[in-house]
């Protein structure tokens, strides 16, 4: 593996599911794999999960770990080509990112939207060049557009809490096996990227299309539709309520507007939080679920996006989906490491 950007970059579902549990029986039999190598994780933002997770990750399969914090204490770097560097970037990406793969075998990156133009975020300018210029391995710790890595943890979490099917009942509408999965748009004070709503969606679409018995829901308010590359195919019910009917797995995380039906509205929020806050999970919505596991990839806004009682509720899968991160950052990893 090289890129590990998009769901197809990992392949069979259930392969990489059953290697992920292969990982989790013993996570520190391959340090063979990671001798004398060295991953470097670059943060252009803030992180606690991936960062302790990747790192985590990295050093059970053997490998040395560098983590750099581009904004803080390294030079500030400029991205852009043909600017006059007069300002306070001393450092262009084009020289920083061939000297950084040169101390190192696989790079992650985290580099978030910025929301300055649309079409550069979507054509995930930043992590682009580091593909194309670092000659290493390159896996996306959160991008403009997509977040992998909490997407693969999220349907390992997904699979390790599946219902097993009760033989006595009756297949129903959707059939016995058929998992429910809702993902709701929540209310947020700050505009926030589309990469985990987007690559969420990706994921499920794809589980689905390879018969792992998905059946996924899309509920958000009109104008914050999602990019039609993530999640053609999958259903989209504005009415919230609704959609979480008979739901088994619901998925919580705000996102800004992404621009796709008013381009000149991406990365804003549409509507005063306040009157959004009927959006927030609740007792309310969950009480219409199939007694739903409630998934959140956090950090989370307690009683924005979910309130306390259903996120320290005996249903709520935060701590073990977060867990997990540590998992899905294994496999990519050690698949990287084989191919080098
Ligand atoms: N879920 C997630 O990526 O968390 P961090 O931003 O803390 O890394």
């Amino acid at each position: 593996m090289k890129v590990f950007q998009h769901v197809s970059d990992i392949g069979d579902l259930s392969v990489a599911l059953a290697e992920a549990q292969e990982v989790k029986r013993d996570r520190y039999q391959w340090q063979h794999l990671g001798r004398n190598k060295t991953a470097l994780l670059i943060f252009f933002n803030n992180s606690l999960r991936t960062r302790l997770s990747t790192q985590k990750a990295a050093m059970n399969l053997g490998m040395n770990v560098i983590v750099l914090d581009v904004n803080q204490g390294a030079w500030k770097l400029e991205t852009e080509r043909g600017v006059i560097m007069d300002g306070d970037k001393s450092e262009h990406l084009l020289e920083a990112i061939p000297v950084m793969a040169s101390y190192c075998d696989l790079i992650g990156v985290r580099s978030f939207a910025r929301f300055e133009s649309r079409a550069d975020d979507y054509e995930e300018k930043i992590l682009n060049q580091f593909i194309r210029y670092s000659g290493r391995p390159v896996f996306f710790m959160e991008s403009a557009t997509v977040h992998p890595l909490q997407a693969f943890a999220d349907l390992i979490t997904i699979e390790e809490h599946r219902p097993t099917p009760n033989p006595s009942r009756e297949g129903g509408e959707r059939g016995e096996g058929m998992l429910k999965v809702v993902m709701t748009w929540a209310p947020h004070p700050k505009a926030l990227p589309q990469a985990v709503p987007n690559s969420f969606a990706e994921w499920m679409l794809a589980a689905s299309r390879q018969g792992l018995g998905i059946d996924f829901v899309i509920t958000h308010p009109e104008g914050y539709e999602l990019d039609p590359q993530f999640v053609k195919g999958a259903r989209v019910e504005y009415d919230q309520m609704k959609a979480f009917e008979g739901a088994d797995f619901v998925y919580a995380k705000n996102w800004s507007c992404p621009g796709v039906t008013r381009p000149e509205d991406y990365g804003k929020v549409l509507h005063d939080y306040h009157s959004m806050m009927d959006w927030c999970v609740s007792k309310r919505q969950m009480a219409v679920t199939n007694d739903a596991r409630f998934m959140h990839c956090l950090p989370v806004r307690r009683n924005m996006i979910v309130t306390d009682d259903v996120i320290e509720g005996p249903r709520s899968l935060v701590i073990p989906e977060a867990a997990n991160r540590e998992i899905s950052a294994q496999v990519v990893l050690k698949r990287m490491l084989e191919s080098l």
